[in-house]
């Protein structure tokens, strides 16, 4: 709130311009574009800012349709949230085909077998989620970066769900362009991109004539929402701030990004634990996705489920009226809920935690989940 605060005060201005505010404008950007690069661990010339995730992953996608021929492939998950489904789907108009790599529906993982079936000399970009949603798993984003370039294809991964619940290192991935959401990791409504710089000249955004040819302002058509950008950096220092106390040796911003997320991992993961063996115990319940403590690496702190009784949006009314926020529905996540087959029956009951939910809350929802099946 300060740093929106203080960009309306002090530097409320469009940018480049031969003024105070303007260059004090200038300066939040570029100190929001280097948080960004911290959290990332890319330059700050390869952190482009959005509208959101969608509206983002839209305009790089007709950007790279240009360069497509008619017959070249995308190959795309059952797993992912439409945001990193519809707006590559949309090339089919310039003659993409479009593949789709399926789930193990036994856990709600992907199925590498059928994503590496999928892959080809044709592939020319494979988008997939770096953890899903809807029920958790955190998908082998590295492995399939590499499958993916041996095929020769491009990399997008859709760090949205991911980014509050685990670190984020462009550099070691190796993808080529990554979106994460402000918004989701305790900040301000924005969408924020990363993409290797060389991919950002190649590509084409579409884009007004007097606007910036430089990369990456190129790709942020029209006025940004300035003082949410500000407010963009100050989530990045909370984060930072979060690791410092957990390790005060953390010597650098990436460091204590780094000491922030070794600690809500662990936490988180302790929490989830309580959670997932709670629900498993409530009779009639369907768990979607890892429920097997040995294997919690592979999922972050999001449960979806179904209850024997009731829809998920009543019982979703039910805990609200309690206080206890949960979703119902598909979140999105449609081709996900439809393979599972409760799209038509209310999708799922979904419940998150995050590093400032406590054991009390998880034992305050299972009580009153409990209460519900019983009422
Ligand atoms: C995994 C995932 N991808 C993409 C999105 C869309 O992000 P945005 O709201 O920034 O467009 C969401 C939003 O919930 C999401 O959870």
């Amino acid at each position: 709130m300060a740093a929106v605060e203080n960009y309306f005060l002090e530097a409320n201005a469009n940018t480049y311009g031969a003024f105070l505010t303007s260059r004090r404008n200038n300066e939040i950007i570029l100190g929001a574009r280097a948080a960004m690069a911290d959290f990332f661990h890319c330059a700050a010339d390869e952190v482009v800012f959005g509208q959101n995730m969608t509206t983002i992953t839209f305009a790089l996608a007709r950007a790279i349709g240009r360069e497509l021929s008619p017959g070249d492939e995308i190959l795309l998950t059952t797993l992912d949230h439409d945001a990193n489904f519809s707006p590559w789907k949309a090339l089919e108009e310039r003659g993409a085909v479009i593949r789709k790599a399926d789930i193990r529906e036994s856990d709600c993982t992907l199925d590498l077998q059928d994503l590496k079936s999928k892959l080809s000399s044709k592939t020319k970009l494979v988008a997939v989620g770096y953890a899903s949603n809807l029920v958790g798993t955190i998908n082998p984003v590295e492995e399939i970066t590499r499958l993916a370039h041996a095929a020769g294809a491009m990399i997008f991964i859709d760090a949205v769900h991911y980014a509050p619940h685990g670190p984020i290192d462009v550099r070691a991935l190796d993808c080529d362009f990554l979106v994460c959401s402000p918004y989701k990791f305790f900040g301000p409504h924005l969408g924020t991109l990363y993409g290797k710089r060389q991919l950002l000249r190649r590509f084409q955004p579409y884009k007004v004539r007097p606007s910036a040819d430089t990369v990456p302002e190129c790709w942020e058509t029209g006025t940004q929402v300035q003082e949410l950008i500000a407010g963009v950096h100050a989530a990045v220092e909370y984060l930072a701030a979060l690791g410092r106390r957990s390790d005060p040796s953390a010597a650098d911003r990436r460091s204590a990004l780094l000491a922030a997320y070794r600690a809500t991992v662990a936490y988180e993961r302790t929490l989830v634990t309580r959670l997932i063996a709670g629900l498993t115990a409530i009779p009639g319940l369907r768990f979607f996705g890892i429920s097997d403590p040995q294997r919690f690496r592979e999922r972050c702190s999001t449960v979806s489920f179904r209850l024997a009784k009731g829809s998920p949006l009543d019982a979703a009314t039910f805990l609200g009226e309690r206080g206890i926020f949960t979703w119902d529905g598909n979140f999105y996540a449609l081709n996900l809920t439809e393979r599972l087959g409760v799209e038509q029956h209310g999708g799922v009951l979904r419940a998150g935690i995050v590093h400032y939910n406590t054991a009390g809350e998880v034992d305050r929802l299972l009580t009153a989940l409990n209460e519900f099946c019983a009422a």
